[in-house]
């Protein structure tokens, strides 16, 4: 393939890159849009060709200027060039392509459900720390692991903006990160935050009307604005297949859908591996007034051992999804609804139709933005016998 080419854009594929075949070969292209026509440098990375951008020959009626002068060089977004509308009709067709795609299904996606913030909504970061005599704060390339310098980023919550100015501006604090090779930050509604410099730093959030304990580091949904309209979803399809006798919530985190959901069910059972997540997520029942959930430290995938009368399954795993011995697992123990609700909609896809294969009907997908000016999106699909 020549190293130089000009393509046209067909379509937005997951990752956020624009696709298109080049001498029958695929070709992925970040930091474009739909129908623009881009001359390009290609090289090869792991086997796939890629397009890094050299000049944009025809752009598209819904370009913009981005707001983050660092846009393009970070790996962090790849939709700042267009408005948050447009961003939202991308992300649904990518979505649908990844169905067609991987899912070999055509099932209607309902329009994505917004974030109320479309910046400042993270409540986590996750940073590179580098540097000889002075460490600095930042991010990679994409792709690399070359970092560069940041003193803020507009996708966080301000506190944690004004966090990383402490680190940088305060010598007692930069000497803290002397040493790191990587920082978290967190902030929660109170506006405190906590970071990875101090060893299992925790403290408590409110979402959705419930009190979590959460660490620097460990896993909590990010986008606090988006949390509850996600929980009132889940919950609304729960109330339509008239469930309610025993809830598995499987890789359940601090227990955020089973801690909501547990009004509605006789009792609650969550699975979680990180067992710091499991003790968090016992530690706050009591302050909130539930007495039916509990959270066990063990693998999703040994459910069967924890038996219980339950009608409903939840899963929202990982972005890999899960595994194939999961799913024949499932579809062996033939739950009445499992709701799946994931960050991945390739997996998602992936998985939906094999639970689809061992018996399980879907009618629609409902996506969240739970990331705003990324290509990531939260789905969420209901599968019943
Ligand atoms: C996307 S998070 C979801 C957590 C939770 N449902 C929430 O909304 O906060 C996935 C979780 O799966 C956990 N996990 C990963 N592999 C697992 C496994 N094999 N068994 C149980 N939990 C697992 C991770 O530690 C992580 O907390």
């Amino acid at each position: 393939m020549n190293d130089k080419l000009t393509v046209k854009i067909d379509k937005i594929v997951s990752g956020g890159y624009g696709f298109t075949i080049h001498n029958e070969n695929a070709v992925f292209i970040p930091f474009v849009l739909p129908g623009e026509t881009v001359e390009v440098e290609i090289y090869r990375r792991r086997g796939v060709y890629f397009g890094k951008i050299l000049e944009i020959l025809e752009s598209s009626p819904i370009r913009k200027e981005a707001f983050c002068p660092l846009f393009g060089n970070c790996g962090g977004c790849q939709f700042q060039m267009t408005d948050y509308e447009n961003q939202l009709q991308i992300k649904k067709e990518i979505i649908e392509e990844s169905l067609r795609r991987i899912g070999k299904i055509e099932i209607p996606v309902n329009p994505i459900i917004a974030s109320d913030n479309t910046i400042h909504y993270r409540n986590k970061g996750s940073f590179q720390v580098f540097g000889r005599e002075e460490s600095f704060i930042g991010f990679c390339y994409p792709g690399t692991t070359k970092p560069f310098a940041i003193q803020e980023c507009p996708l966080m919550e301000h506190p944690i903006n004004e966090k990383i100015r402490d680190f940088l501006d305060n010598p007692s604090e930069r000497l803290k990160l002397k040493g790191m090779k990587a920082l978290v930050i967190r902030s929660n509604g109170e506006g405190q935050t906590i970071n990875s410099t101090i060893k299992k730093d925790s403290f408590f959030d409110r979402v959705a009307d419930l009190d979590f304990m959460i660490d620097a580091d460990t896993f909590f949904q990010i986008n606090r604005t988006i949390i509850p309209k996600w929980l009132e979803y889940i919950k609304k399809l729960i109330v339509s297949h008239k469930v309610g006798k025993g809830l598995l919530d499987l890789y359940s985190g601090v227990g955020i859908i089973g801690q909501f959901l547990s009004p509605l069910f006789e009792k609650v059972v969550g699975l979680e591996v990180n067992k710091r997540l499991v003790e968090n997520g016992n530690k706050v029942l009591e302050r909130n007034h539930i007495q039916n959930a509990s959270f066990i430290a063990a693998d999703a995938s040994r459910f069967y051992e924890y038996g219980f009368l339950y009608d409903t399954v939840i899963i929202n795993p990982p972005r890999a999804g899960i595994s194939p011995e999961m799913t024949a697992t499932l579809i062996q123990a033939a739950p009445q609804v499992i709701i799946y609700s994931s960050c991945n909609p390739d997996t998602f896809s992936r998985d939906i139709k094999e639970l689809g294969n061992g018996g399980y009907k879907i009618d629609e997908i409902q996506p969240f933005d739970m990331f705003p000016q990324t290509q990531h999106t939260e789905v969420v699909g209901v599968l019943y016998r």
